[in-house]
């Protein structure tokens, strides 16, 4: 079998023609940021602007993202970004239980090269497609589970925070939370100074 590299996930993920959201897209957006982060975020599915650039969360729910990454001092490039699927779906339509399941090989094979220590995602798709299909995010945002040795938080999406400001107070809650999680695995002080 064939070693798994960035190199070999970058042509599957081109390759891939597991469902059909890759019909109308510009670009696959496979994630990007610090391919060994001890932190990971995983987000829905790209957006108009990151269909445009190939690139995850650089629209304005990305913007946001940023803020929220530097109101704990994390710089963004010292994190790794990606989505459960890798093209966008017509309209920003919620991505199907079955396109974020072919997609799953490709998160899988991204986990697996990342190794993080702890994941944040963004949003009930990300929760209901690595959690639990049943999660209620306004239920279970900001708290924690261990699997297999990484700990997940589930927050809300930007984009839900773009929409409704109030939901605001509550992710900057799990922004401290978060902050707390890497400070007590020894590893916030790593990622803010940008050390290793
Ligand atoms: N929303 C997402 O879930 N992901 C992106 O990359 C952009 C917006």
């Amino acid at each position: 079998m064939e070693e798994i590299t960035w190199e070999l996930f970058d042509r599957q993920v081109e390759a891939c023609r597991l469902c059909p959201l890759c019909r109308n897209i510009r670009h696959k957006v496979p994630g990007q940021g610090d391919p060994r982060s001890p932190l990971m975020l995983i987000g829905e599915g790209p957006g108009q602007v990151e269909d445009e650039e190939g690139l995850a969360f650089v629209g304005p729910a990305g913007q946001l993202l940023t803020k929220m990454l530097e109101a704990i001092r994390l710089p963004r490039d010292r994190v790794y970004i990606c989505n459960i699927v890798k093209c966008r779906p017509p309209n920003n339509r919620v991505p199907t239980p079955e396109e974020a399941e072919a997609c799953r090989i490709h998160l899988r094979m991204q986990t697996w090269l990342v190794r993080p220590k702890v994941i944040v995602l963004l949003g009930s798709t990300a929760a209901k497609s690595i959690l639990d299909p049943e999660i209620r995010i306004t239920r279970e945002r900001g708290k924690w589970t261990v699997r297999k040795g990484v700990w997940i938080m589930p927050t809300y999406h930007p984009s839900a925070l773009l929409r409704d400001p109030a939901k605001k107070a509550e992710a900057w809650e799990d922004m401290k939370s978060l902050r707390s999680r890497l400070m007590s695995l020894g590893l916030y002080q790593d990622l803010y100074s940008g050390g290793r």
